[in-house]
């Protein structure tokens, strides 16, 4: 298949490239770079010997992704186009929902008149709210507690209301966990701006020296050592899920968790990816951050029986890559 990857040179995007083009489809990227660089689109084909197609076009634009449409005959597209930090998202909440709405609304539109009819949303658990766990894709929708979480539970209204009206159009809206780690071959990894929100990064930098200490915040959270537990997912097993996600979408809208089903506390994961690598990781303990939620994992059965996807990469390999990927920076 021919696939147009929106939000392509960034971190799972580039994965799922990869994984893409292992199995054997044809990879066009959108990307305007605002949180990515063009030399992960080189780094894409050195990992794969393959080509990729790359526009630096904003995917909110009509002018830019109109041609885009005409140009090629895809048979679907996977967005991911969107900003994703939680903590801005609430400082600028306009920013959020003007980038993750309407890049949602126009790849739709584009999809509807050019007749393309396979659509896959990074969608992610943060739907979910403050949930019993673990989080099930049957559950009602709670209310999300940032801007960023309300972009994707708006999103994924607007894509099942599209599958409705046009039931030729097939919809999967995966919803992510926490995707940690890097491609094998450390050319491929996440690349935060500034100080990092995610743990895994932050815990990479504190390791090369980068940053002096790393912060947990809170350790009176009910969970098995007081500190916050969540689902990793190995962002290449996130990527082959994308493709199972892609190549099974045959009608209708599918919803499915992408997580391992396994809680992580942060102790352990500072721990994990110690015994990894022989390295120290310092941490200090803060307070909570507002808006945390103690814990939660995914309930990964349906992706499972229908997609035949099981997570297969272990935290230790999520440590590794991590690292691997880091050190390369230089
Ligand atoms: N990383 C996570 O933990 C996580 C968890 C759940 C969901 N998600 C979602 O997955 C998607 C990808 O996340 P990521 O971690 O790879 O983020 P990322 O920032 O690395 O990748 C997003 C890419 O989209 C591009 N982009 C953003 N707006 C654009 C626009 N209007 N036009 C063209 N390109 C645009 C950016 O330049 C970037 O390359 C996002 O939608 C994010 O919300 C991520």
């Amino acid at each position: 298949m021919e696939i147009l990857v929106a939000g392509g040179a960034g971190y799972i995007g580039s994965h799922t490239c990869v994984a893409l083009l292992k199995e054997g489809h044809r990879v066009v990227v959108a990307d305007n770079l605002c949180n990515s660089k063009a030399e992960t689109i080189h780094k894409i084909e050195q990992i794969t010997n393959k080509k990729v197609v790359f526009y630096q076009i904003d995917v909110t634009k009509e002018e830019d992704i109109r041609p885009v449409f005409s140009k090629h005959q895809f048979d679907g597209v996977i967005h991911f186009a969107g900003l994703k930090a939680v903590g801005e998202s609430v400082k600028e909440p306009l920013k959020y929902y003007y980038n993750n709405v309407l890049s949602t609304i126009m790849l739709a539109r584009m999809c509807q008149e050019y007749k393309v009819n396979r659509f896959v949303f990074s969608s992610s658990a943060t739907v979910y709210g403050e949930n019993e766990i673990p989080f099930v894709e049957t559950m009602n929708l709670l209310p999300t507690t940032n801007p960023y979480g309300e972009t994707k539970v708006i999103s994924e209204r607007i894509l099942m209301d599209m599958q409705k009206a046009n039931p030729e159009f097939c919809v999967s809206l995966l919803r992510y966990f926490n995707p940690i780690g890097a491609h094998d071959s450390g050319l491929i990894g996440e690349m935060p701006n500034g100080i990092p929100n995610n743990l895994m990064p932050y815990i990479t930098q504190v390791a090369k020296g980068k940053l002096n200490k790393l912060k947990v915040f809170g350790k009176d959270y009910p969970t098995v050592d007081g500190t916050g537990v969540r689902d990793y997912i190995h962002v290449m097993d996130l990527a082959e899920g994308h493709v199972l996600a892609l190549e099974k979408l045959t009608k209708g809208v599918q919803i499915y968790n992408l997580g391992t089903g396994q809680g992580t506390s942060v102790l352990q994961l500072i721990r994990a990816f110690e015994e990894a690598n022989h390295i120290q990781v310092p941490f200090e303990i803060s307070e909570r951050r507002p808006g945390d939620i103690a814990e939660f994992y995914a309930d990964a059965s349906k992706a499972e029986r229908e997609l035949e996807f099981t997570a297969r990469r272990g935290i230790l390999d999520m440590c590794r890559d991590a690292w691997r990927f880091e050190k390369n920076l230089g």
